[in-house]
């Protein structure tokens, strides 16, 4: 998502704010900007759009001798991305810039209006730096007034902050995003959201914990963790390779993005959910007056997130779903009604086929909604409402993070208009979303289910194809786990619907074809399980996931005892994009860009 950097030092501060900048790009942003103070001079630029848009406007600006600087990419997540909405905001004489989000703005925010202030932005970070500056007016000193506004905010954040009150240091908190500061010889300082920027220019590094705040100068680094006491910092040496860098050590993107989907889903639930309800705020409920059916539309893993959808509406909100896979559906003459909501999912926004859907839908008269990553992309611009996934950018091609975020929308969706429609009793809603809040524990990989994966791997690199099996909601995850494998692997993988194998497929069973089972402790149990034994019974080569030991499996998956199947379907999506990667990692793939295939497909 969001990117931060901050600098203090003699050197050309403006030189080092964009090309630090440009090393966050991989994170993904859609506008950008730097604010830098020069003794009593602050001057600030932002663009929209890639930073050569930045680069062009401070052209001009010319920085020598000591000064301190702080720079930030913008993923829109509060307000579209324009130029009034990128970071850094201003105040009277500070400057602030964000990543993260604070649910408690709106409120500070009504306070801060009917105390006479303006805000020029929508962005929920604004608040701080008004916040701090009506602190600065009751604190004997910058930093009370910074510790004290720190005390107000809720939420997640990674904060930098300049202000004239002290024109020497850069303020700095960490809260659920990411901070680093780096060091080097020349005494100079360096901030950012990850390492790579500050690869080449800090021989050291101190990576902050949550609840640590503090200022820094060029003499000073003053630290305040969460119980209020001072501390040290710990510096460690700064690897020298930027890619493995960017990799957090990982050994290809799409693993590190598998580790990310439970600060990513955080992200995604993040200020939108109360302990009853669950809030769209980028939603009008009118979107959903007159409406008597859903229809989703989407390619690929966005297909299956879609499928899995249609499960959840038309259990929990008792609305009549259809799902399509766009390419067949812009050519089949589609019958649409003006009281069907018209739903397309995809991670870039920017399919082809997807976004051919939506014209049809939107030429049809219908009402439109898209689920989307990329705020400002095609689809975005078009439909008539969306809400962002908030995944971050997803670098390896075979998607993950972004599924699980597009799950996690759907879910939450799908309580939103049971709520409206009255389809649900409060206390089961109530449940639900203690349930949502669950989903970013239950994706946490641990070693040891990362280390069984990575053995029992070994054993599935040959035979003559799988199958993942798994029914209701389990099956769009079972043909999201054969996707998952069929794209990096190349081995022929096939999801089918647990019950459909005695139709046909069974014939194939024998030692060489291998089973993927779904078994969830909470849906179908022993239906999956039966299907499962007429494999077994047939020399299928079984590897069953479930929370429940399984004696007639060749391998066995343990999940944890989750209290729900959602939690079971979240914990198994972690386990199939595991096996997938370990499978494609023995067999020497490129697993990140695996061939013939493209991360954004805007051809038909
Ligand atoms: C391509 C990608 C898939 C993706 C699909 C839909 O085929 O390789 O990973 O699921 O497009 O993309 P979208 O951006 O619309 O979700």
């Amino acid at each position: 998502m969001c990117g931060i950097v901050g600098y203090i030092g003699n050197k050309n501060t403006k030189e080092i704010l964009l090309e630090g900048l440009k090393e966050l790009e991989y994170r993904g942003y859609d506008s950008a900007g730097i604010a830098v103070l020069q003794g009593e001079n602050f001057e600030s630029f932002k663009a929209v759009g890639k930073l050569v848009n930045l680069e062009e406007k401070t052209k001009n600006f010319v920085t020598q001798n000591f000064a301190v600087g702080i720079g930030h990419t913008r993923w829109a997540t509060h307000g579209k991305p324009t130029e009034l909405n990128a970071h850094p905001h201003l105040g009277e004489s500070s400057y602030v810039v964000h990543n993260g989000i604070i649910e408690n703005y709106a409120e500070l925010k009504k306070e801060l209006m009917r105390e006479g202030v303006t805000f020029l932005s929508q962005t929920d970070t604004e608040v701080i730096v008004h916040q701090f500056e009506k602190n600065l007016k009751t604190h004997a000193t910058p930093f009370e007034a910074f510790s004290q506004t720190i005390k107000e905010l809720k939420g997640a954040y990674a904060i930098l902050l300049v202000t004239k009150s002290k024109s020497d240091s850069i303020f700095f908190a960490k809260h659920g995003s990411p901070m680093i500061i780096g060091k080097n010889s020349e005494n100079e300082k360096y901030f950012a959201s990850s390492d790579t920027p500050l690869i080449g220019h800090c021989s050291d590094v101190n990576y902050f914990e949550d609840g640590d705040f503090g200022y820094v100068n060029l003499s000073e680094i003053v630290i305040v963790d969460k119980e209020g006491s001072k501390k040290q910092p710990h510096f460690s040496k700064l690897s020298t390779n930027k890619l493995s860098a960017q990799k957090d050590g990982f050994r290809f993107f799409m693993e590190k993005e598998i580790y990310e989907q439970s600060v990513v889903i955080a992200d995604t639930l993040m200020g939108r959910l109360s302990e009853s309800a669950v809030l769209f705020d980028e939603l009008d409920t009118s979107l959903f007056n007159g409406i008597n059916e859903i229809k989703l539309c989407a390619c690929g893993t966005s297909y299956h997130s879609a499928l899995s959808a249609s499960y959840l509406f038309e259990r929990y909100a008792k609305i009549k779903t259809s799902v399509e896979v766009a390419s067949e559906f812009r050519y089949r003459q589609p019958i649409m009604t003006k009281d069907t909501l018209f739903v397309v999912i995809s991670q870039s926004g920017e399919t082809a086929d997807t976004l051919e859907t939506l014209k049809m839908a939107k030429e049809a008269g219908l009402k439109t909604l898209v689920i989307c990553n990329v705020d400002n992309s095609s689809m975005v611009r078009l439909a008539d409402a969306s809400i962002l996934t908030r995944a971050g950018i997803e670098k390896g091609v075979a998607s993950t993070k972004a599924f699980a975020t597009q799950v996690t929308v759907f879910w939450m969706l799908t309580l939103f208009v049971a709520k409206l429609k009255n389809s649900l009793a409060s206390g089961e809603i109530a449940r639900q979303i203690a349930l949502l809040r669950e989903i970013p524990s239950s994706v946490k990989v641990t070693d040891s289910m990362h280390e069984k994966i990575k053995r029992l791997s070994k054993r599935y690199l040959h035979g003559h194809g799988f199958f993942f099996i798994g029914r209701d909601i389990f099956y769009p995850l079972a043909l999201e786990g054969a996707l998952k494998l069929k794209e990096i692997s190349y081995l022929h993988a096939e999801g089918y619907p647990s019950g459909e194998m005695k139709h046909g497929p069974i014939a194939l069973a024998d030692p060489e074809l291998f089973t993927i089972a779904l078994l969830p402790q909470y849906l179908l149990y022993e239906k999956a399980k039966s299907n499962v034994e007429e494999l077994s019974a047939r020399d299928s080569t079984i590897c069953v996931i479930s929370a429940i030991e399984f004696d007639k499996a060749d391998d066995f998956i343990q999940i944890s005892a989750c209290r729900d199947y959602m939690l079971e379907f979240f914990e198994m999506m972690v386990v199939v994009q595991l096996l997938s990667l370990e499978i494609s990692i023995r067999l020497g793939n490129d697993v990140d860009m695996p061939r013939n295939l493209a991360k954004s497909v805007t051809v038909e």
